[in-house]
């Protein structure tokens, strides 16, 4: 059901405010972003809308408060510098935050790691947390017959048709709370990393927390949707679309179409910038 739904980050502390990495508290975000919407109906912005990103901003990379990987640290390796496998181990015994005592895995994330299209989710839920991969419930497989739809899928080989999904943080917050600010912090070099070995040529960004904490912004996901975000990674400008939750699509389904138009917008997106040289 909608309310025992593991995976739902709408349900993350309903009585909890969202707060971003910004700190600041939108009133009613989920109400927010139905009216966002409605005023975002009438009046659509153009369909090409640079935004600035916070994303490097918002990463807290400096030596003091990075990761503490044993294996990084071991190897007097940055994670900024890490490949797949170092990267991979840095995650697996990380202890940068208390999320790793309450954790039974991390999440690392799944998926063609030279896929075209990188899709990035909240935190794990309690099944991700037993299984160790992203979306793997009830809102993930969602998530993969829409793009399935779009002839896009985590399995498949060809990049052009890949994704590759991660999430925000790589442990699951306990009963699901919201991800508190300083556990961002000292996942966020992870996740900068994961986006720079994929080397994206589109990011799908889900669901208001993925949002602001990408996009260093509380506002909301109605007034984010809809315009082509720019996320920097590693000196290359990345577009990113905004768009729902699936967890959130699953009890809102009057929103699947809006989801729609967001994977279509990114697939227009794709098509405009076609341009080998940016990859
Ligand atoms: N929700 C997320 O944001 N990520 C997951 O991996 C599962 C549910």
């Amino acid at each position: 059901t909608e309310e025992s739904d593991p995976q739902d980050p709408e349900q993350r502390h309903p009585q909890v405010q969202h707060r971003s990495l910004t700190g600041r508290h939108p009133e009613d975000p989920e109400q927010a972003d139905h009216d966002d919407h409605e005023q975002e109906e009438r009046q659509r912005p153009p369909a090409v809308v640079r935004s600035a990103s916070a994303f490097d901003d918002a990463l807290v990379h400096d030596a003091a408060v990075a990761p503490d990987t044993a294996t990084a640290a071991e190897a007097g390796v940055p994670v900024d510098r890490m490949a797949w496998p170092q990267l991979q181990a840095a995650v697996a015994s990380c202890t940068a935050c208390g999320l790793c005592g309450s954790r039974r895995q991390t999440v690392f994330g799944a998926g063609n790691q030279a896929a075209e299209w990188m899709l990035i989710g909240e935190a794990p839920g309690a099944e991700e947390d037993a299984r160790g991969e992203p979306f793997v419930g009830q809102a993930g497989r969602l998530r993969d017959n829409m793009l399935a739809a779009i002839g896009l899928s985590r399995g498949a080989d060809d990049p052009a048709q890949a994704v590759y999904i991660a999430n925000v943080l790589k442990c699951r917050p306990p009963g699901n709370r919201n991800p508190e600010p300083a556990e961002v912090a000292r996942c966020e070099p992870y996740l900068k990393r994961q986006v720079a070995l994929v080397r994206p040529r589109i990011l799908l960004v889900m669901g208001r927390f993925a949002a602001q904490s990408l996009l260093g912004t509380d506002a909301s996901i109605a007034s984010l949707r809809g315009r082509v975000h720019s996320i920097e990674v590693d000196g290359r400008s990345i577009p990113a679309i905004v768009t729902y939750h699936p967890a959130y699509l699953l009890r809102n389904l009057a929103d699947k179409s809006k989801s729609w138009a967001d994977l279509c917008l990114a697939l227009d997106t794709m098509a405009v910038r076609s341009d080998p040289n940016q990859r």
